[in-house]
């Protein structure tokens, strides 16, 4: 490994660091070659212009309260916590399909943590690095000893698979996170924003309520505009890692590892270029074999590279997403220092009846 240089070093931020990482990929794996069988297009075209090889579509019983819940006990085991230290549940997702009662409550309910703060953020893609923001300052303010962070997303029920604008684009999955005191700052300032005028370029086609008004309705789905998405992506998400650099005072040739989201390789391969990352610094590239699972995509990067041994545990890691909105997070932070293992096998419940509404 080259040297790196000392400067930039010193990450400056919260007094809360990440103590553990769960993930949870589910038990069906599907190829481009069957994703076309629905649409005009080829392994090839997908390969070429986004990455992706695989994803894995959850099953009727891989509910999102299931993999969500499956996630979080893995975090809690790797943070080496008994989950009644768990003082707040956050959890991140746009594909629970009930308004209330929130998605949180339930998962903390379901691994037993007794009677923490519980409540569910929407930020798309972002919504980990949003939720990590939160639970850093909650922690490093005294509100929650330990927070339980969660991405979990189920686009698979939300995507038209006869829409070759989408169909071959998402991911279902679970990443979870423990955050907790430390004595030295391991997670830095978020550089985060929004800009609602683009909140066209990724919506969803029809609100619920034109279910209740035409039954026969369309049942509502992504929609995405996704060369506008890749250009404002192309020009903006540059300074927004420039700025939890910044903020977080850590040099670009300091960094471990340089997890983005994963929503397009070609993006990922333009902002390496763009920010000038050195040799050593490792490069999340899991959409190959996830997809984009939205907020889920930084955990699961982050799983597989501390357990592959690309990235180092306790190293330093800049984290950078964008979303529906359009939102965009970023953030410098310490990986988590225990070891990490290879996500363990999907373990479907067979016959557990669906949760969270209709699946076509
Ligand atoms: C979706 C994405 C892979 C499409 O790649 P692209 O290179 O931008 O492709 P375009 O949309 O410009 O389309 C190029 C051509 O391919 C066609 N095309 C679109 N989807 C296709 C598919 N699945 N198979 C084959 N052809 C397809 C288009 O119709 C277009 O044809 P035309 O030139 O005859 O009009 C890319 O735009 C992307 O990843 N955008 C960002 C998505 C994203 O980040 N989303 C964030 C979610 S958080």
């Amino acid at each position: 490994m080259s040297a790196r240089p000392a400067a930039g070093k010193a990450l400056t931020g919260a007094a809360a660091q990440v103590l553990g990482l769960g993930t949870y990929l589910p038990s069906r794996t599907v190829t481009n070659e069957m994703v076309c069988e629905r649409i005009d297009s080829s392994d090839e075209w997908i390969r070429t212009r986004s990455g992706i090889r695989l994803r894995h579509w959850a099953e009727p019983s891989e509910t999102v309260e299931f993999m969500a819940a499956t996630a979080a006990e893995r975090a809690v085991e790797h943070a080496g916590i008994g989950v009644d230290r768990v003082d707040c549940v956050i959890v991140s997702t746009v594909s629970h399909l009930h308004q209330f009662p929130s998605l949180a409550a339930g998962v903390a309910d379901r691994i037993g943590a007794p009677a923490p703060g519980a409540f569910d953020i929407s930020a798309g893609c972002a919504g980990f690095c949003y939720g990590l923001a939160l639970a850093s300052d909650m922690v490093a303010a005294g509100s929650a000893g330990h927070v339980l962070l969660i991405a979990v997303e189920r686009l698979s029920e939300l995507t038209d698979p006869e829409d070759k604008a989408t169909a071959f684009l998402f991911g279902d999955g679970a990443g979870a996170v423990v955050v907790g005191p430390a004595e030295r700052p391991g997670i830095g300032p978020v550089a985060w924003g929004s800009d609602g005028s683009q909140k066209e370029t990724i919506r969803q086609t029809s609100a619920w309520s034109a279910l209740r008004e035409t039954p026969e309705a369309p049942w509502p789905s992504i929609a995405m505009d996704g060369r506008e998405v890749f250009r404002w992506a192309a020009y903006h998400l540059g300074p927004v890692a420039q700025q939890a650099l910044g903020r977080a005072g850590v040099s670009v040739d300091a960094l471990d590892a340089f997890i983005p989201h994963q929503a397009n390789m070609r993006i990922t391969d333009q902002l390496v270029t763009e920010l000038k990352l050195s040799g050593h610094t490792a490069v999340a590239r899991s959409i190959e074999t996830h997809g984009n699972t939205s907020a889920v995509s930084v955990p699961l990067a982050m799983q597989d590279m501390l357990a592959a041994g690309t990235a180092p545990p306790g190293g330093l890691a800049l984290l950078l997403s964008f979303g529906t909105g359009l939102v965009w997070a970023g953030q410098v932070i310490r990986l988590p220092a225990r070891p990490v293992s290879a996500p363990e096998p999907a373990t479907a419940p067979p016959s557990t009846p669906v949760d969270t509404g209709t699946v076509r």
